[in-house]
């Protein structure tokens, strides 16, 4: 009789407020910098992801979003092999040598900023370690798919190593604390545009890495030392210093991207009209009770407490009636929610 294993993963995106840009080993994905996230509601932006494993397969197939897609990139390829690798090595069911058959889907658009990569090479980690039956932090693997999936291996607050290992096993995802230990953030997501990008973060960060003085200075000199500060007012739940490192994070990323050459520009007038917003709502209050952060795009990410929300989205649907969406998440606590059919 036939056999079929299936598991079901769901996975969502991540905001870093400290961010990833560059990196120190391109294949391997290991960073040039430790870098720190928020890991959205699972309700929210994510991928789900189900994956079969039989011996009537003949060969590994992907579908995303619908569409059939190739499984020999080489990212995808990393994934499957490392994962493969730890199954076989623990005689795990099912056998590591039958084909797979990935079903992925995003609730939201690929690949215009919003982290679908994030969400779904975690998703599918999640969803093969799942699988497999596999136990312990497996983010070294969802790194090898994109570098910032790694962090949404993980609800809460997350911290990603960039490690010393040349191989990057230790280039991991760490929780530095659950959304039960800050509930009262809130993300507010403002689509300005949901079209895919010109450059890719891939491409943009290699550029970046090759020609940015700025980046050098951020790796040795702002990292470092804003982290810290960073996992401190997490720890202290400080809000008005969280917000500013936040908003100087993303302001850095930006100048960054100019400083790379030729230039990249993620952010639109829009982007540059939120952030003005953004510190005009902060200097009537008196502090930061808003932050703003943007990935390679020009959607924005504002952070807040849930006490402010009502208000800061009047002042939005205010000022960006017809050019903007406001989406208000919660977060996330646990760990990536999971569902495992068994038949044969
Ligand atoms: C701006 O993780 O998409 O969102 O590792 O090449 O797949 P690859 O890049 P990716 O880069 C994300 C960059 C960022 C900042 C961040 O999420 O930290």
């Amino acid at each position: 009789m036939a056999s079929l294993y299936l598991s079901t993963c769901r996975a969502p995106v991540n905001i870093a407020v400290i961010k990833y840009w560059g990196k120190e080993d391109e294949r391997l994905i290991i960073p040039t910098n430790d870098s720190l996230s928020l890991t959205l509601s699972i309700d929210d932006l994510c991928a789900t992801t189900t994956i079969a494993a039989s011996p009537d397969f003949s060969k590994d197939r992907l579908w995303l979003n619908g569409k059939e897609e190739s499984t020999s990139t080489e990212r995808i390829q990393n994934c499957l092999r490392a994962i493969r690798e730890a199954a076989a090595s623990r005689s795990s069911s099912p056998n590591p040598e039958w084909k797979l058959k990935i079903i992925s889907e995003n609730n939201f658009p690929t690949a215009a900023g919003l982290a679908s990569s994030a969400a779904g090479y975690a998703c599918l980690v999640a969803s093969l370690k799942n699988l497999y039956g596999l136990e312990g932090n497996y983010s070294s693997v969802a790194r090898k798919g994109s570098g910032s999936a790694c962090r949404s291996m993980f609800g809460g607050f997350v911290r990603w190593h960039k490690g010393i290992q040349p191989d990057g096993e230790d280039s991991i995802a760490v929780q530095v604390a659950p959304s039960s230990f800050w509930p009262e953030i809130r993300v507010i997501i403002c689509v300005v545009n949901d079209v895919k990008k010109d450059t890719g973060s891939t491409s943009g960060m290699q550029r970046s890495v090759e020609t940015s003085e700025l980046l050098k200075y951020r790796i040795a000199e702002v990292v470092p030392r804003r982290i810290e500060f960073m996992a401190k007012a997490i720890a202290e739940k400080d809000f008005d210093t969280f917000a500013r490192i936040t908003m100087q994070d993303s302001n850095q990323f930006h100048a960054i991207c100019q400083d790379t050459y030729p230039p990249i520009r993620y952010m639109n007038q829009t982007s540059w009209d939120i952030v003005s917003m953004v510190h005009k709502y902060n200097s009537k209050h008196g502090s930061n009770k808003l932050a703003y952060t943007f990935d390679a795009g020009p959607n924005a990410f504002l952070f807040c407490l849930e006490e402010n929300v009502p208000e800061i989205v009047e002042v939005l649907r205010t000022q960006f009636p017809s050019d903007s969406t406001d989406f208000i998440r919660g977060m996330y606590s646990d760990d990536i929610a999971r569902k495992t059919n068994l038949s044969s």
